[in-house]
């Protein structure tokens, strides 16, 4: 069967209707892939899934939201649509645009976004508007000019972008055949998406499509913690660019699914998410961007701390643990290049080769 995008695969719990023209790039459906020498390395009583969601068509979750958003800007009238990003939103949204064939305009922190994001938005043209301020201060502007103008907000404060983000936590019940993992992990920038999942996971439950409800865990770069210090960030700072936020507009949004899934909003070190980025890359085979791997990171400081000692899995006897792996690798070639070993150059010459590998002879035939 054809793919036609998670607007058409969880059509009855998004807002769209038959007459509803569906933009779409057949986002969605992404690998739930286990990751087994993970779960061995931190400790063989857990069972830990990657969703991938750098599979998606633009390479991160975003194009779940932008699907819907982009669609119902679309169906309302709008001619145009902008957003404030770090990255991965603005690529997104300037994909789903130019297939609309409306307007896009980008607001991005200056000199602070990947390399690869930064060419999505370019590439698809997308107006890109480089600001002389963090993502906090240009959100703060596009919500000003989008009440101002007739051009439809699409950051995750719209609650489009929600529902269509909701679907990731549909697809990994159905993945599990109706049961939803002990706990779900992710990175928290905006909290659009911890928000999202919560949701998606609640609705699961209330149409009876799940048995249970997983606690959630979101992690926030140290550098970049207002929800776990408690006050905003001016001044947020971490190599992981995407989730370099210091104000949240789902803040509340975010600790309701922390509070009511009983779960932990925590923060890593830079340090960390870059162990946990070279480590799925070298022991999965998966490239995420270093975002992404605060996911992961946050589990095994979890795992560190104890926090897992006492609970029960709800089906089997290992902890079902899915992590959101946000964004693709190759969004950021920089850091996967500063992160790993230097490629070394010799002569073209067999022997040089060899030398290079750490063989001494070349075996006799
Ligand atoms: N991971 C990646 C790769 C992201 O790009 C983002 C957010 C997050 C995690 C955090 O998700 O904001 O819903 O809590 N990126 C936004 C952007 C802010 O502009 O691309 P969140």
């Amino acid at each position: 069967m054809i793919n036609r995008g998670l607007i058409e695969r969880y059509r009855t719990y998004l807002p769209v209707s038959p007459k509803t023209r569906v933009i779409t790039l057949n986002e969605g459906s992404t690998p739930l892939v286990q990751a087994n020498n993970l779960s061995e390395a931190i400790d063989p009583k857990f069972d830990i899934y990657l969703k991938y969601e750098g599979l998606n068509p633009t390479g991160s979750f975003k194009d779940r939201g932008m699907t819907m958003a982009i669609t119902r800007a679309v169906e309302d009238g709008f001619k145009a649509v902008m957003c404030a990003s770090t990255g991965n939103t603005s690529a997104s949204a300037a994909a789903y645009a130019a297939r609309a064939k409306i307007k896009c305009i980008v607001l991005i922190p200056d000199g602070k976004i990947a390399l690869g994001k930064l060419s999505q938005a370019m590439i698809h043209g997308a107006k890109v508007i480089q600001i002389k301020g963090n993502f906090d201060d240009a959100l703060k502007l596009v919500r000003k000019i989008c009440e101002e103008q007739p051009i439809q907000l699409v950051n995750s404060v719209n609650p489009y972008r929600i529902e269509g983000q909701k679907t990731g936590a549909f697809e990994i019940v159905d993945d599990f055949e109706g049961v939803a993992p002990d706990f779900h992990a992710l990175p928290v920038g905006n909290a659009g998406n911890i928000t999202a999942y919560w949701k998606g996971f609640k609705e699961y439950v209330a149409s009876g499509k799940s048995k249970n409800l997983p606690r959630m865990l979101g992690f926030q770069a140290a550098g970049s913690a207002p929800i776990v210090l408690g006050h905003p960030i001016e001044n947020p700072q971490t190599f992981a660019t995407a989730i370099r936020i210091g104000n949240p507009a789902s803040w509340k949004q975010a600790e309701a699914a922390r509070d009511e899934s009983n779960g932990v909003i925590g923060m890593v070190t830079d340090h960390e998410i870059r162990l946990a980025y070279q480590k799925v890359a070298a022991t999965e085979g998966i490239f995420c961007e270093p975002a992404s791997a605060a996911s992961i990171a946050g589990v095994i400081k979890l795992v560190e701390s104890g926090y897992f000692n006492d609970v029960k899995p709800y089906t089997g006897d290992r902890i079902r643990i899915t992590c959101v792996l946000t964004g693709h690798g190759l969004k950021d070639p920089d850091n996967a290049i500063k992160a790993a070993e230097e490629p070394i150059t010799v002569e073209a010459d067999e022997y040089a080769v060899l030398d290079a590998i750490g063989i001494e002879e070349p075996a006799l035939v």
